[in-house]
């Protein structure tokens, strides 16, 4: 047991590892989450066994139909590192308390029920075997634990089941080797950090994993933020989105129902583009049928969004600075100044210009970004591009077809400049724009 630390000398300690322990996952920028469980069988959202109020003994009855293929992690882990995601994250236990491992404090879970295997282990090696950094996701909320409920309000009950809590998340990170993330998710029923003892179970469960990191739902800030099912830049700090592949469940929905609603490789990548300008990373989340297939409307945009990055990756992998609320560009035609027509990022003197809509007549302007302009070429294929550059103003000429990403028609033009370069805050171009002086 390691001498216990006050929650300021804890957070002190944290944040002095923090840049060591996060390197690799800022560098990583792209991962996968997996949410599988008891409820896919229902294939209708994770939250079915709560929201349908499903009576716990009837609801135990799913894990013996709990039978998904040996060797289904190994697919996720495939398709992950086809994508060109760096990490994964599974949902070891969600909120309906079955675990997916071997536990000895949680009887309910698939080494005793359904396929008498550890998926957890089997996930592990199968990230292990793809080099992916490994995550763990882990409920605090439990529906099937005696105490799940009670715990709000009877100290009893509390005692019992943050020693439940502790215990499980003490099993993840002692019996599977190195363990680079703890997702924590829910904390009900106790709404605040006392109630969890979260100091105390956080300063013991590093204890175990030196170098892991942890996110911000243990009703503490710890490692990074979790913006879910928006993508919103957290100030000053690290932060992920997750997003569902539908808008809709993380948990296993029938294809012929999502289908309509899944993403394209384009909104996958503007989801990524989002986050590198805003310096944070993406957990897409796939949500694979019963027998552990990855459905098939995932596979595709996946593979493409895995090939683009092969040629592009360079705009969207490591320290990307932040650019959020200032990036600018015009479109030649479309009349006007926004940043919709192209995403912006960059890393010290470079730009990526992320171009959504390939320009018809070969011409792009580029306002807003101060600097000298040294040099610009296409990303995915090497060629420079003719330019002038007045001011503001940044003509890109002779933008030919052929130079079109043919992947997913989402081509990334770098510009190179001779220094730091700075954007022109939004909001004074339109004074430039109605032709009021403005020294530029
Ligand atoms: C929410 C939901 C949960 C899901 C999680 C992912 O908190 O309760 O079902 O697993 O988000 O971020």
């Amino acid at each position: 047991m390691p001498k216990l630390i006050s929650k300021p000398e804890y957070e002190e300690q944290t944040a002095a590892s923090r840049d060591r322990r996060m390197t690799w996952w800022r560098q990583a920028r792209f991962g996968m989450f997996v949410h599988f469980g008891l409820y896919t069988i229902l294939g209708r959202h994770e939250w079915a066994m709560a929201n349908e109020k499903w009576p716990i003994h009837e609801y135990e009855k799913l894990a013996d139909k709990f039978r998904p293929n040996p060797g289904a992690p190994k697919e996720w882990a495939k398709l992950a590192k086809t994508a060109g995601m760096k990490y994964m994250v599974m949902t070891t236990r969600h909120h309906e308390g079955f675990s997916l491992w071997n536990s000895k404090v949680n009887p309910y879970n698939s080494v005793n029920y359904g396929p008498k295997r550890d998926i957890v282990q089997e996930f592990v090696d199968a990230c292990r075997e793809q080099e992916l950094k490994i995550g763990f996701y882990s409920s605090l909320m439990d529906w099937h634990h005696p105490d799940g409920g009670a715990a709000a309000y009877d100290s009893t009950a509390r005692k019992r089941f943050n020693d439940y809590i502790y215990s499980l998340n003490e099993e993840l990170l002692s019996n599977y080797g190195k363990i680079d993330i703890l997702w924590f998710d829910v904390p009900r029923p106790m709404e605040h950090t006392e109630g969890w003892n979260s100091i105390e179970m956080n300063q013991r469960l590093r204890a175990l994993q030196p170098d892991i990191i942890i996110n911000n739902r243990s009703h503490l800030p710890e490692d990074f933020g979790t913006p879910e099912e928006h993508i919103t830049a957290e100030k000053d700090r690290d932060w992920e989105a997750c997003m569902t592949f539908n808008g809709l469940s993380w948990g296993y929905i029938d294809s012929k129902r999502v289908v309509p609603y899944s993403y394209n490789v384009q909104q996958i990548l503007r989801m990524l583009a989002t986050c590198s300008a805003g310096c944070g990373n993406l957990l897409l989340n796939i949500g694979p049928a019963p027998d552990g297939s990855v459905p098939p409307e995932v596979v595709g945009p996946l593979a493409a969004t895995g090939k683009w990055l092969e040629l592009n990756g360079e705009c969207t992998y490591g320290k990307i600075f932040n650019f959020n609320n200032l990036a600018v560009s015009a479109f030649k035609g479309m009349g006007g100044i926004g940043n919709r027509l192209c995403s912006i990022s960059k890393k010290e003197n470079t730009i990526y210009v992320w171009n959504w809509i390939w320009p018809s007549d070969g011409e792009l302007i580029i306002a807003g970004l101060s600097g000298k302009l040294k040099s610009v070429y296409i990303l995915w294929n090497g060629r420079s591009i003719g330019f002038t550059q007045e001011k503001l103003r940044i003509i890109l000429k002779d933008l030919s077809e052929d130079n079109c990403d043919k992947i997913a028609g989402v081509t990334v033009i770098v510009l190179e400049f001779e220094s730091e370069v700075e954007l022109i805050p939004h909001a004074t171009l339109p004074a430039l724009a109605s032709g009021r002086t403005f020294d530029i």
